[in-house]
């Protein structure tokens, strides 16, 4: 295996999550990885991984010594391993790197393999975190471009429907969001952005009905590693806002958080995000390149609603024991997500916020 002979020798620390060790998914990187170095299994990442979950990564391989860092899973493992590798190659202290670019020093050598299409977590300088109080927070940073990404598709084969829906609808929001983003958006992250949605719309619902289509779980993962590239450059914005408080307090997958805030900020953004919007349109229906701006942005935000609705997951915030009186809790978590609210196409105050968690209610 490539991968294999161009890790420094030396020990590996290995993250992943039980789950995938458990089918057997991890077994032969975990071979061909250690059939020239000590191998240390790290396999107790949880979905949405906390604080204490990485520490105890990174004690691992400090107590092995380990000069290198690879995971193999979905975006939990991978923020483990990226910001593992981080602080294990440059000693810097955790709490004094949260937000963007702060950290700057040196990580061990570190190579990322997806195993969702996805949070395109491999193409990116995110890890995000959840800590006390189920705030999510992120360190946001060149040195957490990992050197090696590995986009192996036979690895998303099994991925059961709710997890390739509630991932893909991630993705699809990373592209969405890049191309509206209101700070950085440029030619390279439209470019991304739009060769994702493309890919990523084409066939999410391919890979639902026909799990073992090894052309669209390629072509998934492909779009959801340009969306990781395309929200690298242009940082995403208000659904991941107003999706965050949701992980964060219930528990619930990133990509579904994402999923059931979606119409409802696309909605608010109409105006604001109305030309974007529009050229967004025409890739998913071509045919409705002679309407007006206004009609190709409402025909977007129905056709985003409607792949999520037909990849099977259940929209509404009732649907998953939020009660319709935590709205104005949620939006008051959601406005500390300052470093995503900036980038939305207009501004969501509070009382915006709590009304949109209503409507998703
Ligand atoms: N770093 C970034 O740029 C970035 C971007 C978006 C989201 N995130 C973070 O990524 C995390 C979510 O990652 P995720 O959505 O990939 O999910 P995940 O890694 O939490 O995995 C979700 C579930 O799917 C299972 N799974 C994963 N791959 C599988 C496979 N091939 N077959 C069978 N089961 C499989 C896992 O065992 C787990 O139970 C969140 O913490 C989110 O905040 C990071
Ligand atoms: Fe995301």
């Amino acid at each position: 295996m490539a991968l294999a002979e161009k890790l420094p020798l030396g020990a590996c620390l290995f993250v992943t999550d039980a789950e995938l060790t458990r089918l057997g998914l991890t077994r032969a990187y975990q071979d061909a990885i250690g059939a020239d170095r000590p191998v240390v299994l790290f396999d107790s990442v949880e979905a949405d991984p906390s604080k204490d979950t990485l520490l105890a990564a990174i004690d691992a391989g400090r107590s092995a010594e380990v000069t290198s860092v690879v995971a193999v899973g979905g975006g939990s493992p991978m923020d483990v391993a990226k910001l593992a590798a981080y602080l294990l190659g440059s000693g810097d202290n955790l709490d004094e790197i949260w937000g963007v670019g702060l950290a700057t020093g040196q990580r061990l050598p570190l190579a990322l393999v997806p195993t969702t299409a996805g949070t395109g977590s491999e193409a990116t300088p995110i890890s995000v975190i959840t800590c006390d109080g189920g705030v999510k927070l992120a360190v946001n940073a060149t040195p957490l471009i990992a050197d090696w990404a590995v986009l192996d598709a036979t690895l998303t084969l099994g991925l059961p429907a709710h997890v390739t829906a509630a991932t893909g609808i991630d993705a699809i929001v990373h592209a969405v969001e890049a191309f509206t983003s209101a700070r950085l958006k440029n030619p390279l992250s439209d470019a991304s952005a739009r060769e994702a949605l493309r890919l990523l719309s084409s066939n999410l619902l391919t890979v639902i009905e026909q799990p073992g289509d090894l052309e669209a779980r390629s072509a998934m993962l492909l779009g959801a590693h340009l969306a990781g590239l395309a929200f690298s450059n242009a940082p995403v914005a208000g659904v991941h806002a107003l999706a965050y408080p949701l992980g964060g307090l219930h528990h619930l997958p990133h990509g579904l958080t994402n999923a059931l805030m979606l119409r409802h900020v696309l909605a608010h953004n109409a105006e604001a995000a109305r030309d974007h919007y529009a050229e967004l349109a025409e890739i998913l229906d071509p045919d409705c390149a002679g309407q007006g701006s206004q009609s190709r942005a409402a025909l977007l935000i129905q056709r985003l609603d409607d792949l999520a609705r037909r990849s099977g997951l259940a929209l509404r915030l009732r649907d998953h024991g939020i009660a319709f009186e935590e709205a104005p809790v949620l939006a008051k978590e959601a406005m500390k997500q300052t470093r995503l609210l900036v980038n939305n196409p207009c501004e969501i105050t509070e009382s915006d916020a709590q009304r949109l968690y209503e409507a998703a209610w």
